[in-house]
């Protein structure tokens, strides 16, 4: 993996890698090439087949405190078009094996949203996530009014965007946004946890778990259930359906080849 500026990519455990967030003096804010790395990093991660799950996190202190307000406030609407930079985030979208973020601390605008791009979120007791861009002239830009309604309901989001008030970590357990808090001391482990059990399941079967999930967002039921139905019947094509099966029915633990 190359060197990057904005971000350290670790291989924590075999099959996790973990993207940490290294911009403490701004809170992470998320500058132009933070967004690149993180993209930059996840291309490599996606070609590397020992590698099955993803972890991303910042420090106690913050996971992100949104886009980069310094990068942003004299830019107009060309200068932002052309640099399209939440474009950019479809990448996480379709990143075909699990995320995880690791939240501690300000998840805010961008950083909310990055959050939310992941598929779960483990979040220490500190963690606030907040879509605060009504406070500064502007509304969210990279999902915010759309990934947070799905995720908490109408009521809420409307009002963490309208607001621009903060939920904190067992508001956000309450209303879905998150998997678990846990103690400061242990989110990132938990999330390397997770991520690791993750990644001793059979690989195709997570990715078209994954991408069976998401699809409930963007399709009719039918539709969705249509995709998952094909799905199951493609993994009869896998040796790990094969190997899964038989060694429940002899009693011993699978081998998984992720084919
Ligand atoms: N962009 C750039 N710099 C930021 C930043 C951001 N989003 N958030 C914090 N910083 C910087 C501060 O300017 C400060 O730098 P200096 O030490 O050089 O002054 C440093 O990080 C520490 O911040 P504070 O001193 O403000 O720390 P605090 O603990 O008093 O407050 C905070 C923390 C409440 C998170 C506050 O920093 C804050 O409100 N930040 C902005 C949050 C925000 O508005 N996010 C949305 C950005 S727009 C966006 O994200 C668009 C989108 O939808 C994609």
């Amino acid at each position: 993996m190359k060197d990057f500026t904005c971000i350290t990519v670790t291989t924590p455990v075999a099959g996790v890698a973990a993207i940490q967030l290294s911009r403490p003096k701004v809170l992470n804010a998320l500058n132009l090439q933070t967004m690149v790395e993180i993209v930059e990093a996840l291309e490599s991660i996606e070609q590397n087949n020992d590698i099955r799950c993803v972890v991303l996190y910042g420090n106690e202190k913050a996971f992100a405190a949104g886009a980069d307000i310094g990068e942003m406030g004299d830019a107009g609407t060309i200068e932002m078009l052309k640099r399209d930079q939440f474009s950019r985030w479809e990448k996480i979208r379709t990143f075909k094996k699990p995320i995880i973020a690791a939240v501690s601390g300000f998840a805010l605008g961008g950083g909310c949203e990055l959050a939310m791009h992941c598929d779960m979120i483990i979040a220490s007791e500190t963690a606030q996530f907040g879509q605060p861009e009504i406070n500064i002239g502007v509304m969210p830009g990279a999902g915010g009014t759309q990934r947070l309604t799905r995720a908490v309901g109408k009521a809420l989001a409307m009002e963490i965007c309208l607001t621009g008030r903060m939920i904190n970590a067992q508001q956000a357990l309450r209303a879905g946004l998150v998997n678990k808090v846990v103690p400061v001391q242990s989110f990132i482990q938990e999330a390397i946890a997770l991520a690791q059990e993750i990644a001793s399941k059979p690989p195709i079967a997570v990715q078209l778990i994954k991408e069976s999930v998401l699809k409930s967002f963007s399709s009719t039921l039918e539709g969705g259930l249509e995709f998952e139905r094909k799905n199951f019947y493609m993994l009869f094509a896998t040796e790990d359906q094969k190997e899964g099966m038989h060694a429940f029915i002899e009693k011993r633990t699978p081998t998984w080849k992720g084919q």
